[in-house]
């Protein structure tokens, strides 16, 4: 019994503007939502803050989401950002486990371009393969600076917490993928190509996986914190009142919308379309990174479409940013609902509060869900 407390563990998303964490219980082979929290880190933004006015706030919001009542726990998974870490998918000649991790360091020094004393990395074999008539193996190298996971790993010591890994977020939103994936190819779902992107605050990490494996993650930087930033500048507000604005009034203006613009607009129409004028350069910046990310996929890594969209993170939650996508790329996108093979007890959740944030819980559930393997 005790031994089952100390195996409890949470699924912690340290954001730049949010912090969310999800506890899973597993029975047998299915999972049940045990707790789901979000937490503000600042109304402000974290960025105009002092180093230690920041660190404290994060220490404070950390202990403050492992306390609430259904998360408590001190056990955690957690990721680095992204663009702190170098991601890679090498191919290699197939060869047994003990040999892969002899060969991984030398091998790992042709494709991250530091020192090994300056990093910390780690890997995954994904699958196996034949290429040219010969058995491969694909693994995911992931590479962390020193200078970046020390500070990260100081700032959860002060908290407390007992870390039981450090995962990277576009990894974590693919494992979470990966489960539903695995369920709908057993129903014989159509197997997609897919880009799985998650808008956060300050990043956009893209991943395409095929068949609910990963082979490409790129990393772009701009979020939510830049439309924040840019209303702040044409509205001259605080950031928290241009987050609130945002958040209110933002609507991106689709093609097929735009012939039904009313000839007499609403004081509310005006704010919505200053605002979408606003946020179009940073919103066609991120769109032309995407397009380039899906152009070095196609062209290159494995010469196949992607064929949908899958769209997590809280900036997804901007009305429309899935029909701008969506008309702009000319595929589907779907909002990534992330507890599709969850199994949530309706008496304890209210289910309305779940879906409409489900998107920003996409990192924190494949987190949680690690603590089933090995
Ligand atoms: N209803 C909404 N409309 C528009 N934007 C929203 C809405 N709700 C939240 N956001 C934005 O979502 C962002 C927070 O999303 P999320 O929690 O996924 O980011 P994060 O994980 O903290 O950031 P990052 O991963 O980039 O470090 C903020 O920029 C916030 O303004
Ligand atoms: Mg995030």
């Amino acid at each position: 019994m005790f031994g089952l407390f100390e195996q409890d563990v949470v699924g912690l998303d340290i954001g730049s503007s949010t912090i969310k964490a999800i506890k899973l219980k597993k029975i047998k082979d299915s999972y049940e939502l045990v707790g789901a929290e979000i937490l503000n880190i600042s109304s402000e933004s974290i960025d105009e803050m002092d180093a230690e006015v920041r660190q404290s706030l994060y220490i404070n919001t950390i202990k403050k989401i492992l306390k609430q009542k259904n998360i408590a726990c001190k056990n955690v998974i957690t990721a680095l950002p992204g663009d702190s870490t170098i991601i890679r998918y090498i191919k290699m000649p197939y060869m047994s486990q003990e040999e892969l991790k002899n060969m991984i360091p030398y091998d790992a020094e042709q494709y991250i371009p530091l020192s090994r004393d300056q990093i910390v990395f780690d890997y995954q074999v994904l699958t196996e393969l034949e290429e040219e008539n010969q058995k491969k193996l694909e693994v995911l190298l992931v590479a962390v600076k020193n200078e970046t996971i020390n500070p990260f790993v100081d700032l959860l010591k002060a908290t407390g917490v007992n870390v039981l890994a450090i995962d990277v977020d576009s990894i974590a939103i693919c494992n979470a993928y990966s489960l539903s994936y695995s369920e709908e190819s057993e129903t014989g779902a159509k197997a997609d190509t897919v880009a799985l992107i998650n808008i956060g605050a300050k990043l956009t990490t893209v991943t395409i996986a095929e068949k609910g494996i990963a082979h490409l993650t790129r990393d772009i930087n701009i979020g939510g914190h830049n439309f924040t930033k840019e209303i702040q500048r044409e509205f001259n507000l605080s950031y928290s009142q241009a987050e609130e604005l945002k958040k209110q009034h933002a609507v991106i203006m689709v093609e097929s919308d735009e012939l039904l613009l009313s000839t007499s607009p609403s004081a509310d129409d005006e704010k919505s379309a200053r605002i979408f004028e606003a946020i179009t350069p940073t919103l066609n910046k991120l769109l032309n990174d995407i397009k380039r990310s899906f152009g070095y996929y196609e062209n290159t890594v494995k010469r196949k479409s992607v064929q949908k969209i899958l769209l997590s993170g809280g900036s997804s939650k901007i009305k429309n940013i899935d029909r701008f996508l969506s008309e702009r790329l000319g595929i589907p996108v779907e909002i990534n609902y992330p507890f599709k093979n969850i199994n949530i007890n309706a008496k304890k959740f209210d289910l309305d509060y779940l879906r409409a944030n489900a998107v920003f819980f996409n990192v924190a559930l494949g987190l949680a869900l690690r603590r089933g393997e090995k």
